[in-house]
């Protein structure tokens, strides 16, 4: 498997482990294709949408970390949220940078190349009213105690943080095959909502919290 730096320029790098290259690079254009537009995809998404829609609002300024082709975004964006959405693959926010464009939202959205490893530098002295990263781009971070040291810095007193991480059995392609399983397991993930596992069929937790009045390191 290859290992590299994607293309963020060497600033925004320095002193950042070398992300696992992992193919987003090469996967950016047929992203949406292959997950995002899905059965499955589009389940796991409305579901992460309907928990967002409760805790953040409109006029708040939120940091995404690893938005991919920027579908959750746009669909803050359209909410009246104001978000800086970052990603370490360029090929990721020029897919992510088009979608804000069609939607008519570039005005809410700030699309940045910068490695979940380096937000703490790179945008040191900013305020956000919360964070969030989805499906997974947190499993490609070493360091989370770093990442929530850094955290602590960007995020107000308060300020929610939602996090959507991945287990180790995600059967995508199975429901994929199976969308009349699928619906109808996901119309019983939404009578019960509440618990971390965000849908019991698939393999993925979203972990929510608030920031504490005492920020970390
Ligand atoms: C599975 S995709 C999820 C994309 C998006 N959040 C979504 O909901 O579709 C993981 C994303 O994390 C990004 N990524 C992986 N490692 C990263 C890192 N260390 N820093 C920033 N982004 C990273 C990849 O480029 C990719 O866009």
């Amino acid at each position: 498997m290859e290992i590299a730096r994607l293309d963020c320029g060497d600033d925004v790098y320095s002193g950042v482990p070398p992300l696992n290259r992992s193919g987003f690079e090469e996967l950016a254009e047929r992203y949406d294709t292959d997950f995002t537009t899905t059965p499955v995809g589009s389940a796991l998404r409305r579901i992460v949408w309907a928990r967002l829609e409760n805790v953040f609002q409109p006029s708040q300024r939120i940091l995404e970390l690893g938005c991919g082709t920027g579908e959750d975004a746009v669909r803050l964006a359209r909410g009246g949220i104001d978000v800086v959405a970052t990603d370490a693959s360029p090929a990721m926010l020029a897919v992510a940078r088009e979608k804000a464009r069609r939607a008519g939202c570039l005005e809410r959205t700030d699309f940045q190349c910068i490695p979940i490893e380096a937000v703490g530098r790179v945008l040191q002295g900013q305020r956000f009213d919360g964070v969030f990263s989805n499906f997974g781009a947190l499993n490609c971070v070493r360091d989370l105690s770093s990442l929530s040291a850094d955290l602590s810095h960007l995020v107000r007193v308060n300020g929610a943080l939602v996090w959507v991480v991945m287990g180790r059995s995600y059967a995508a392609d199975w429901f994929n095959r199976s969308p009349r399983t699928l619906a109808a397991l996901t119309r019983l993930e939404e009578l019960a909502q509440g618990s971390s596992a965000l849908a019991s069929w698939s393999d993925h937790y979203l972990l929510e919290a608030r920031r504490s009045a005492t920020p970390a390191g």
